[in-house]
């Protein structure tokens, strides 16, 4: 599926909340109906939105597409499985989302970096809004990528 396709599933499913989030390639159980917790999808959002940015530093477009993805459908699941998450602060990320998907698409290092400050704000935005705001996202600057695991693309390790 094309990423801009995937990226406006986050606005169909956060408002139709009936449809699940979209059929990933390793479906779970139907017997496993036990929704994750709020933080275990943030923990994961965190996760993916840290390799998301390595990913595009790398040029690594692939695995930042693949990142997006998941990133995307952390959000979603946070609008779907949980009515106390106002639709309105998940549906302000499809922008910022389809903005990293363009820079992504158009493999520009520029563009991907400015759009990954803004859909940080984003991240920051329904936190203060949920009177979270003492949990706040930036862009990883010094820190260490997960040491285990490598960015650059593949032929280029
Ligand atoms: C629609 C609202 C919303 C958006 C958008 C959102 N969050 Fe959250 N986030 C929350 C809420 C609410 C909590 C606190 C959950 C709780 O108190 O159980 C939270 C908690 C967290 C935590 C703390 C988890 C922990 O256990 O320490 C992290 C990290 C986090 N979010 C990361 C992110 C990142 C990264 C993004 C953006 C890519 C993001 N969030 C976007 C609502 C949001």
């Amino acid at each position: 599926m094309k990423l801009r396709n995937w990226c406006a599933i986050l606005a169909v499913s956060a408002t139709v909340t009936s449809v699940a989030v979209a059929q990933p390639d390793f479906p779970p159980s139907p017997n496993a109906r036990v929704a994750p917790r709020l933080v275990e999808a943030m923990n994961a959002a965190q996760l993916q939105h840290l390799k998301l940015w390595y990913a595009g530093k790398s040029k690594n477009w692939d695995l930042a597409n693949f990142e997006l993805r998941q990133l995307t459908d952390s959000m979603a699941q946070a609008a779907i499985f949980y009515p106390g998450v106002p639709v309105s602060n998940v549906t302000t990320m499809k922008d910022p989302l389809l903005s990293v998907a363009d820079a992504i698409t158009a493999g520009d290092g520029k563009k991907f970096a400015a759009s990954m400050r803004g859909l940080t704000d984003g991240c920051n935005a329904c936190h203060t809004s949920m009177e979270r705001g003492f949990i706040t996202i930036g862009i990883p600057t010094d820190q260490r990528a997960p040491a285990n695991q490598i960015f650059t693309p593949p032929g280029k390790h």
